[in-house]
């Protein structure tokens, strides 16, 4: 089948083509074009080629007290008990509840120039004319200067590869409360010129791009578990978890997965690039060897003190969050006034739904609680409507059977008996 031409259709016109391409039924075709609170015509612009819109449940995390003030926490998520998971862990933390404090939302953009033979030369160069590189920068900052952006710094130094000698200048740059990436590529792709002519004639400039890696807008969160509250047994498990977690790196990615199943729903929540906070996220962990982004250990009451730090590079304005109904509308659910307020929000997140997953796996395992969440997710996918779901999913848990010709066979029974 021709899809050349296929990005200058209209969202009703590629579906009609995918359907045909890939034999879909009406009622498919209907359903991808379900497009929601965002709208067919606003999803059209914000990507290429669309032609429907995938949804995903919007949950409410509660119990959350974070440096004194109640929070409610939106977060998008398909994966059943992520949510019950970060209110467990908020509510164990109650009535003290997270401090939480981050780093200034700067963020690091980099540029990388090849062909320079003499890079001593020109890392002199580019040092000499600091102020007017730097006063180049801030003339590209200056339209968000009132928004409490600019340019910080840069470095420059020299990185030795496979494919020679790079000239590499990191710029620091405040980006206030947005993600920074567009800011930070625009002032780099402006500045590069100058800083390429400066290294020597021959040198080329490559990469102006921003990096993931937000070492300078890390978040932090930590809580107490009271043993009163939690238990000594769920105290020595979580701290056999973690210590699990420290010594292997199996073990280890999976312990940050948990971390993320709640930092990574919210920033779905509130509209946010989850890509890069993962990628920030996991390159943190990598840092020194592969660690994991919480620490346990019991304090001198003997209750669980849990920290969390990664970077968070996080926004409540521009393009992503305000091209998204729903996520302006969970940042007011959210009440957060700012870039730094939601990434601590997210930290927080983060470290209850590790607590509540290291607390569970470590003593009762997982399995019994999602089963039952899932066994609702079968009955669902079997068709049981409103009033059956339960039902099915209540005697697919007892059987443990979640196989869903199972599912579809206990509704009709459950049907016939009605
Ligand atoms: C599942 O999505 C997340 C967990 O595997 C996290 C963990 O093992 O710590 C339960």
């Amino acid at each position: 089948m021709d899809f050349s031409g296929f990005y200058k259709l209209s969202v009703e016109e590629r579906l009609a083509k995918v359907k045909a391409a890939a034999d879909l039924t009406d009622e498919e075709a209907r359903t991808l074009l379900e497009t929601g609170a965002l709208g067919k015509e606003r999803a059209d612009k914000m990507v290429e080629n669309v032609f429907g819109a995938i949804h995903l449940p919007l949950g409410l995390a509660t119990n959350f007290v974070i440096n004194k003030r109640e929070f409610l926490i939106p977060m998008a998520v398909e994966e059943a008990s992520v949510i019950a998971a970060a209110c467990k862990g908020a509510k164990q933390t109650l009535p003290e509840g997270f401090k939480a404090d981050t780093d200034l939302p700067v963020m690091i953009g980099q540029i990388q120039i090849v062909g320079v033979s003499d890079t001593k030369t020109a890392l002199k160069n580019i040092s000499l004319n600091k102020k007017e590189i730097m006063n180049a920068a801030k003339e590209f900052m200056k339209p968000h200067e009132k928004y409490g952006c600019g340019v910080k710094d840069f470095k420059a130094e020299s990185l030795k590869t496979e494919r020679g000698v790079f000239v590499v200048v990191d710029f620091f740059i405040l980006v206030g409360d947005a993600q920074g990436a567009n800011m930070v590529n625009t002032t780099l792709e402006g500045v590069a010129p100058m800083i390429e002519k400066l290294c020597e004639k021959g040198a080329k400039t490559r990469l102006r791009i921003v990096s993931n890696l937000a070492t300078e807008r890390k978040a932090r969160a930590s809580a107490v578990w009271k043993k009163e509250v939690v238990g000594e047994e769920v105290i020595e498990g979580v701290l056999d978890a973690y210590s699990f977690a420290e010594a292997d790196v199996y073990r280890c990615s999976t312990h940050n997965k948990g971390i993320m199943n709640g930092i990574d729903a919210v920033a779905l929540a509130t509209g946010n690039d989850w890509r890069s906070v993962e990628a920030g996220a996991h390159s943190f962990a990598a840092l020194d060897g592969y660690h994991p982004l919480t620490e346990f250990h019991k304090d001198k009451d003997g209750d669980l003190a849990g920290s969390i730090e990664l970077p968070l590079a996080v926004a409540i304005v521009g393009p992503a969050v305000n091209g998204s109904p729903t996520a302006k509308i969970a940042l007011k659910i959210m009440g957060v006034k700012s870039s730094r307020e939601l990434a601590m929000c997210m930290a927080c997140v983060g470290l209850a739904n590790n607590f509540s997953a290291l607390a569970a796996l470590s003593t009762s395992g997982i399995q019994e609680g999602h089963m039952k969440l899932h066994a609702r997710s079968i009955a669902i996918y079997a068709g049981a409507g409103p009033d059956e779901v339960e039902k099915v999913a209540d005697i697919l848990a007892k059987e443990k059977n979640f196989n869903i010709d199972y599912a579809k066979e206990m509704l009709v029974k459950i049907r016939k008996r009605l």
